[in-house]
C-alpha cells in the first residue's frame, strides 16, 4: 500500500488528541508523580497518555513500530513507517502547573518525519504538518521569523537531563552571549513550534530525544525553517538545532565547536 502522508497525518492528530484529552479529563491527578528526581519527574499521566495515543496509531495501522517515551528500551520492529510519541512534552512544567506542555505524535519514513501533530490541550493550540500539507496552529498557516541577526534573535534553549561529565552551563553562556534574551520554556516542541510561528527565531538543546523534536520539526520545516541534528549521542539522544533559516549558519558555527 502507497503510504499518504496526509493520512499520517490524520492519525497523528487524533493520536496526540486524544493523548491530551486524556491528560485534560484528569487534571485533578495533576500532582500524581510517580518518581521525583532533581532532573525530572516521571508521572502516572504519561503513561497513560502515551497508552492512549498507541492505541489510536495500533488500530489505524496495525503492526508498525511505535517509539515512545515511556517504553523507549523496547526494541522496534523494522517496519516502513516509524511513529514517535512523546506523550507529555513538558512534564515538570505540568506537574508544576504551568500550561506549557504538550503531546507529540510524528510518522517517519526512514528515519525522516513525514506528517506531525504537537497538541497543547491546556493552551487550545494543535501545531500541525506533512510533507503534503503545510505547517498550520488551529487550522492557521504559520510562517517563520525575518531575524537575520543573533544579536536581535530570540533563542530559547533547554536545561534538559544532563549526564555526568556534560557541562550544560557552557552552552547556556554562549546563548546568553549571542541572542537578544534566552528562554527556557520547559518544552522542547513548543519551542521548535514557537520558531514555526515566528514567536521564536531559534531553539537549540545539546541534549534531547527524538521524541521531543520529531513532530515540531516538520511543523518547523513547513513553515520555512529548519531542524538540524547537530550530534547523535545514540539511544535516541541528539543535539538538535532549529532556527528560522535565516539564523542557522550564525547559530550552527557558534553552537557546534562546543559539542
Ligand atoms: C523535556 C522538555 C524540556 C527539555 C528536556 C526534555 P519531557 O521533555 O522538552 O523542555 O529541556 O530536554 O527532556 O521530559 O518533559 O518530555
Ligand atoms: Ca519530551
Amino acid at each position: 500500500m502507497t503510504l499518504k502522508p496526509v493520512q499520517l497525518l490524520a492519525t497523528a492528530l487524533l493520536a496526540a488528541r486524544r493523548a491530551g484529552e486524556h491528560v485534560m479529563a484528569n487534571l485533578a491527578r495533576r500532582d500524581e508523580a510517580l518518581r521525583l528526581d532533581r532532573l525530572d519527574v516521571k508521572h502516572a499521566l504519561d503513561f497513560e497518555a502515551q497508552a492512549a495515543a498507541f492505541a489510536v496509531i495500533e488500530s489505524a495501522w496495525p503492526g508498525d513500530a511505535i517509539l515512545g517515551e515511556e517504553t523507549a528500551d523496547v526494541p522496534l520492529a523494522d517496519t516502513p513507517v516509524r511513529w514517535v510519541v512523546d506523550p507529555i512534552d513538558g512534564t515538570v512544567n505540568f506537574f508544576h502547573g504551568l500550561p506549557w506542555w504538550c503531546c507529540c505524535v510524528a510518522a517517519q519514513v526512514n528515519n525522516k518525519t513525514v506528517a506531525g501533530a504537537v497538541y497543547a490541550p491546556e493552551m487550545g493550540l494543535c501545531f500541525e504538518a506533512s510533507t503534503e500539507t503545510p505547517a498550520l496552529c488551529n487550522g492557521r498557516p504559520l510562517r517563520v521569523s525575518k531575524t537575520a541577526e543573533t544579536r536581535l534573535a530570540s533563542i530559547h534553549t533547554g536545561s534538559g537531563k544532563s549526564y555526568p561529565g556534560e557541562n550544560p552551563l557552557r552552552f547556556l553562556e554562549c546563548v546568553v552571549e549571542m541572542a537578544q534574551r534566552p528562554r527556557i520554556m520547559g518544552a522542547a516542541a513548543l519551542d521548535i513550534c514557537s520558531v514555526a510561528a515566528g514567536k521564536a527565531d531559534a531553539y537549540f538543546e545539546p541534549g534531547i530525544y527524538l521524541w521531543d523534536i520529531a513532530a515540531a520539526g516538520i511543523v518547523l520545516e513547513r513553515a520555512g525553517g529548519k531542524l538540524e541534528i547537530l550530534k547523535d549521542h545514540g539511544a535516541w539522544r541528539v543535539a538538535a538545532l532549529a532556527t528560522n533559516g535565516a539564523l542557522h549558519a550564525a547559530c550552527r558555527d557558534a553552537l557546534l565547536p562546543l559539542l
